[in-house]
């Protein structure tokens, strides 16, 4: 499609655009490609070099949904540059020699390694404010004044589907959300029955077992057997009560808890386990930190397993930290911590599937694979929420807990 200059005959092509992205939009696909398609067609009509589409998130940054040759999202600070002052004034802006313009932050080409030279930027507005914008980039011989009018028009066509597509992506994450919820809370139910009703049993297991190996009457020959018996029975004990302490972990005893606390608690826990495998720990704690109201001991068992699962994960790496952190998250009035390691990552189809119990790649008789279940257990009945995001060398387990107002620390929780 090329564009015309004469004013009408521009309009009737641009409204050819604008229906052919329609089309494309109410086709049966997904988002990415119609962002792609977007970019393709709007560098054709206005006949520059790029085309960049961006998203305003929650926290009014602007996130690339589609940025050319970015394997990464693009994300640029609330306000930042020429397209994050689009953002927050809702109009567009063309600078055709970027360096002579003020609003241009020059930081955001060494990022993309490529060398903006003219920008045309435009908001997407939805009810008052920009849910996106759009950066047209380098045009030979600049953008001219009939771009800027086109793109006001273009503006508000686009801004519907845009929002249509942001809209159905959200039905979609929460309709995932709460199948996997209700998912997690049946197979919760069924493992916290079966563990019940297998604690009697286990308990006349392993007594049994201590008679017999405390009987001098037991043949020494099947003393080692029996042992055998003894240690298997234990370690069914300890999967038995982490289902219970998933399905009991409560808050009823909360008191204000400094999450360095728990989080030094964990680490002496561990100081063998880290010292074998010779990992770093970093430490980023601010102070004053957050105080949560909560279980100490709940709340250790959150890090132990976090950190536990971290150190495993470095073994045989040969370079292995873990970053502990804490911060506050003002906008949700939240205390955050953060256990990231360094290791190999968490593969994408196994990353919905973690915290389900007995879940694990461990091989057999290593790992019970309720770690994780059971801390989003612990989380979960603290009000609070888990995320974890990553990447071969980036996994970061997020914890996010409701912030106590005081800030009383509490002694540190015994180890
Ligand atoms: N930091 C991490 N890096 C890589 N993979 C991880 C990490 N944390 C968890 N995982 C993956 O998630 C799986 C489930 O973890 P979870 O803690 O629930 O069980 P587990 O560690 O396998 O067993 P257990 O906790 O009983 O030792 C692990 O087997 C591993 O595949
Ligand atoms: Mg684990």
């Amino acid at each position: 499609m090329r564009k015309i200059c004469h004013n009408g005959r521009m309009r009737r092509s641009l409204l050819q655009l604008v229906h052919e992205l329609t089309q494309r939009a109410l086709a049966p696909g997904e988002a990415q490609g119609f962002w792609k398609f977007l970019a393709e067609r709007l560098i054709e009509y206005f006949g520059c070099e790029r085309a960049t589409i961006f998203q305003r998130d929650a926290k009014d940054r602007l996130v690339s949904r589609y940025a050319h040759g970015l394997k990464e999202p693009l994300v640029i600070p609330p306000g930042e540059g020429i397209s994050g002052w689009v953002a927050e004034c809702c109009k567009p802006h063309l600078a055709n020699d970027v360096y002579e313009d003020p609003l241009f932050n020059p930081q955001i080409d060494q990022t993309t390694r490529f060398r903006t030279k003219s920008l045309l930027a435009f908001p997407l507005p939805y009810k008052g404010r920009a849910a996106g914008v759009v950066e047209l980039i380098n045009k030979p011989g600049g953008f001219s004044k009939s771009d800027m009018r086109a793109v006001k028009f273009f503006g508000d066509e686009l801004a519907v589907l845009f929002v249509k597509f942001r809209f159905e992506e959200r039905q979609e994450q929460m309709t995932r959300q709460l199948v996997q919820n209700e998912k997690m809370a049946a197979m919760g139910r069924l493992a916290s029955g079966i563990a019940h009703e297998l604690n009697n049993p286990l308990a006349t297991v392993m007594g049994f077992s201590q008679l017999l190996l405390r009987d001098s009457r037991t043949p020494p020959e099947i003393m080692a057997t029996i042992l055998k018996i003894d240690a298997e029975a234990r370690r069914m004990r300890e999967i038995v009560r982490s289902i219970l302490t998933f399905a009991r972990a409560s808050t009823e005893q909360a008191e204000p808890v400094r999450l360095s606390a728990v989080i030094d608690a964990s680490l002496e826990l561990l100081t063998h386990e880290r010292r074998r495998r010779g990992v770093n720990i970093i430490k980023e704690i601010p102070t004053p930190e957050p105080v949560v109201l909560g279980d100490a001991n709940n709340l250790k068992q959150v890090y132990l397993n976090l950190i536990g699962n971290a150190l495993h994960a470095l073994e045989g790496q040969p370079d292995r930290r873990i970053i502990l952190r804490v911060f506050r998250d003002p906008k949700r009035q939240a205390a955050v911590s953060e256990v990231e390691d360094n290791g190999p990552g968490i593969p994408e189809k196994i990353l919905e599937h973690i915290f389900e119990p007995f879940f694990t790649t461990k091989e057999e008789g290593k790992g019970t694979g309720l770690g994780l279940y059971v801390v989003s257990g612990i989380v979960e009945k603290h009000k609070g929420f888990i995320t974890v995001t990553s990447r071969p060398g980036c996994t970061v387990f997020r914890v996010s807990l409701p912030a106590a107002k005081s800030s009383e620390p509490s002694p540190p929780a015994k180890p």
